[in-house]
This record gives C-alpha cells, sequence and structure tokens, in this order.
C-alpha cells in the first residue's frame, strides 16, 4: 500500500505532539549549527538527494530565501518558479500540474493566492504539499514565532499571546494552535477585520481560552507578547479603508507598556513602519523580530524533515 504523503498545509488538523516536536526539532537544529557557514549541511543531511519545487503566486522574501536556504541545509535542492511563469498561467489545471510535479520533484511549497488552491494540489499530489501562505494561513510562519517566543519567553504553554490590528492569515494560524499548546490569544480587531468566526470554533473546541475586542488596550494588558502584521495583506483590495479602520490598531510605545514588563514584541514581516507599528517598537528592546526571521530556516528544516517522514 503507497503511504500518504505528509501535508503540511492547515495547523488545526496538527495533535499537540507534533507540533511540540517541529518546535523543538527547530530549536536543535538552529543550536546544532552555531557559528557554521550559512551553506554549511548539516550532519545528518535529512533530505539528501530530494528536491523541493517552489511555486509562488504572490511576493515573498522570506519565505523564499528560508526555504532555499533551509532545503540546502538539509542536502537537498530546489526548482523555484513563479505561478505565472507556468502553464497553470495559460489554463493548465492544477490537478494535472500537482500529477506532474509528484513525478518530478519530492515535495512542493506553494504560496497561493486561495487556499482552495492548496486543498485541490494536495489531493492530487502524491508527494507532500507545504502552505508557504495562503488567505487562510501562514502555518510555517507560526512555528518559527512561537520558537522566537519559546527562546526569549520560555514554553508557551500557560502564557497570554495578544493579536492587534487585522485578523487575516497569521491571525487564523494563531488560533489554529492556541489549543494544542495551551496559550491563550487575545485579539483586538475592528468590526469590519474581524477573525474567521470558525477559526475561533476550532481554537474553542481545542480548549484554547480566546478573547476578541475592538480595544486594543484590553487585549495588551499583562500580556506575555504582542504580535501585529500588516494592516494590508497581499491581495487585500481595500487599501484606504482599511487604513482608516486599522490606524487606531498601531502598536506603538503606549500600547506596549500596558504589556507585560518583560513582553516580546512579534511581527512576520515585512512590516510597514508608521503604520501597524512604530520604528521605536520594532527597533525597540523588545522587539525580537529579527530572531524570529531567522528562525524561519530553522522552522522550514524542521517542516521539511517532518513531511520527509522524520
Ligand atoms: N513573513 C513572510 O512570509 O515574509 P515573505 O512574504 O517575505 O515571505
Ligand atoms: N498577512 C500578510 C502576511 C505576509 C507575510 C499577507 O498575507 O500579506
Amino acid at each position: 500500500m503507497t503511504q500518504e504523503p505528509r501535508h503540511f498545509i492547515d495547523l488545526w488538523r496538527f495533535d499537540a505532539a507534533t507540533l511540540r516536536a517541529l518546535i523543538e526539532d527547530a530549536k536543535l537544529r538552529k543550536a546544532a549549527r552555531t557559528g557554521w557557514p550559512k551553506g554549511a549541511v548539516d550532519a545528518d543531511a535529512p533530505a539528501r538527494d530530494r528536491t523541493l519545487a517552489m511555486i509562488f503566486e504572490k511576493n515573498s522574501t522570506r519565505t523564499r530565501f528560508s526555504f532555499d536556504a533551509a532545503i540546502r541545509q538539509l542536502g537537498g535542492d530546489s526548482i523555484i518558479v513563479t505561478a505565472s511563469d507556468m502553464q497553470l498561467g495559460r489554463g493548465e489545471t492544477i490537478e494535472d500540474t500537482a500529477r506532474v510535479l509528484s513525478r518530478m520533484v519530492d515535495a512542493v511549497m506553494i504560496r497561493a493566492n486561495a487556499h482552495a488552491t492548496l486543498e485541490r494540489f494536495a489531493a492530487a499530489a502524491s508527494v507532500p504539499v507545504i502552505n508557504g501562505l495562503s488567505d487562510a494561513g501562514h502555518p510555517c510562519q507560526i512555528i518559527a514565532d512561537l520558537q522566537a517566543f519559546e527562546e526569549h519567553r520560555g514554553l508557551v504553554a500557560g502564557k497570554t499571546l495578544a493579536w492587534v490590528g487585522d485578523g487575516n492569515n497569521m491571525c487564523s494560524s494563531f488560533l489554529h494552535v492556541a489549543g494544542q499548546l495551551g496559550f491563550t490569544f487575545k485579539m483586538a480587531c475592528p468590526d469590519a477585520y474581524q477573525p474567521d468566526r470558525l477559526d475561533i470554533a476550532r481554537a474553542v473546541e481545542r480548549g484554547a481560552t480566546v478573547e476578541l475586542t475592538d480595544d486594543p488596550r484590553e487585549a495588551v494588558r499583562g500580556a506575555d507578547a504582542v504580535i501585529a502584521d500588516t494592516f494590508v495583506s497581499m491581495g487585500d483590495l481595500d487599501h484606504d479603508e482599511r487604513l482608516a479602520a486599522l490606524m487606531p490598531y498601531q502598536v506603538d510605545a503606549a500600547l506596549m507598556a500596558q504589556a507585560a514588563a518583560d513582553a516580546v514584541f512579534l511581527h512576520c514581516l515585512p512590516a510597514h513602519r508608521g503604520e501597524e507599528v512604530t520604528d521605536e517598537v520594532l527597533d525597540g528592546p523588545q522587539s525580537i523580530v529579527w530572531d524570529e526571521a531567522e528562525n524561519r530556516i530553522h522552522a522550514q528544516k524542521a517542516i521539511l524533515a517532518w513531511c520527509f517522514g522524520g
């Protein structure tokens, strides 16, 4: 019997043990290569002879570079393509593309406009498919974020994370793991940009304590982490309306002062300085965004190793 490929698409489907193992593997992989040149291959090289294809329907800096560096550090190789350059752009179906690529590469990472693209691709693929961001979530980012949080503040279980701004794909991904990993997730979002109710329901179903308010100060009060993201995500067309509704949700020094004294500031980047966050906070002592960005490499490696059966 052929084994089903291990897809990394929806974090709400993952159990606590698998999520914990991914975060711990990312930490171990980071520690194991302290001081090494970035191009050196890991001692265990778990992706030796493996090729990762990456398809981008949207822009990317971190996801693209970190996956490319990650697969190389694991001993494998990559092929990177912009979706519009493929026959996909001329109407070849997602399913036919998935069948063909499954014969040519060992895993496929996709940054998709629509989450359904990932689901359709995975349903037809016989190799692992990884969600490199969709409108519904950014699961790879969450592993890196929680790794960074734990490096600075210890285990996330029992801690309170506060989300401020748009109830977007990143917000959903935090909701997708809050129950399994045992943290409280407080969100401050304006009425027009609230998180997906299904994601809140899934978090509660998995035992998470979740609070939603339209008051940033209320969400942030006493929190162990304050998290921001762009007010205008890729694909959002209502730029001016968003800025008007979301500017009161800017994370500035006064808002950070409401959080715990040792709270950290997280942002998946790219940041829009002066919109969702001030320079003072992004460049300030509580910001761990550069560790968070670096951890994308270590987290991708844990994810890839898991997809390859590790
Ligand atoms: N955080 C993140 O995914 O960044 P990119 O859009 O640059 O990949
Ligand atoms: N919410 C943002 C995240 C970018 C990494 C977006 O989807 O554009």
